[in-house]
């Protein structure tokens, strides 16, 4: 089997690059924009797992490179993990539209050009896998991240809608809700503690979720009960909230 990580740089990308090539002994394209980087994390991965892993360079906002980039992939790959993201700085991007188009479109605009592209190629060959990381952060706007989580409550939708699309032509799509988790895009944030999970332990949620071909998973578990209670707190509460 040969999978393409999407922003396989990022610190849950690298531990479910990990997972798959224990496990599955699966191949891999690793594609993301540090070059210098993600050949360190390829060097890695197949010393450590005797399986193929190749650097590609890919810039989910650089929409007219994504068909040329997904054309030269020989062979083409059996399924995909999108992982790239971008956190940004939510009152940065209040003040600045410059920050809030960074934030919308590393989250769910070069997932919506990639992923149409790969999804066209699926449809035709009657196969394959998507696997989606959007965020909780996308289930209800918050005054904190609601730039950020807007483009993941986006990414969420889209998702959803190519399940249901690719459902029919044999193609499994999973969307991964994380909470938080201990990455270098949160590093420098004061999180609590209990809710947070290390990368190895949400590649691990998505590698059993993925085997059980699962629709939606919130990683780690309890975050299902967490936003099941945020999202039905009534508005006129909710909106006198600060979270
Ligand atoms: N950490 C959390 O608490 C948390 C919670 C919920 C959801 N998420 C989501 O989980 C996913 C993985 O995040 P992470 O925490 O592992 O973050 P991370 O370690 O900060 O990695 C994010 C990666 O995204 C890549 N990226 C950003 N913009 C890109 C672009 N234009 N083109 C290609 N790659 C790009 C970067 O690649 P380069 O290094 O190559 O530039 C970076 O390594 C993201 O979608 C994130 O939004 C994270």
């Amino acid at each position: 089997m040969k999978l393409l990580i999407l922003g396989a740089n990022s610190d849950v990308a690298h531990a479910i690059s990990k997972k798959f090539a224990k496990e599955k002994k699966c191949d891999l394209y690793l594609a993301s924009r540090d070059m210098a980087l993600l050949e360190k994390k390829t060097r890695d991965i197949k010393a450590r797992y005797d399986v193929d892993a190749t650097a590609v360079s890919f810039d989910a906002v650089d929409y007219s490179s994504h068909k040329d980039f997904y054309e030269r992939l020989d062979p083409k790959p059996d399924g995909v993990i999108l992982a790239f993201g971008y956190l940004g700085d939510q009152i940065k991007a209040q003040e600045k539209f410059s920050e809030a188009k960074t934030v919308i479109e590393s989250n769910y605009m070069g997932a919506v050009s990639i992923l149409e592209i790969i999804a066209g190629d699926f449809e035709k060959r009657g196969s394959g896998f998507i696997i989606g990381i959007s965020s909780v952060a996308g289930d209800r706007g918050r005054q904190s991240n609601y730039i950020y989580g807007s483009a993941k409550g986006a990414v969420s939708l889209y998702l959803g809608g190519l399940r249901n699309r690719l459902s029919k032509k044999n193609i499994h799509v999973m969307t991964v809700l994380p909470g938080f988790m201990r990455t270098k895009m949160t590093q420098n944030l004061e999180l609590p503690e209990k809710l947070m999970a290390e990368p190895d332990e949400a590649a691990e949620d998505i590698y059993r979720a993925y085997k059980k071909k699962r629709n939606i998973i919130y990683t780690k578990w309890f975050w299902k009960y967490i936003m099941l209670i945020i999202r039905n707190i009534p508005e006129p509460i909710f909106k006198r909230m600060s979270m």
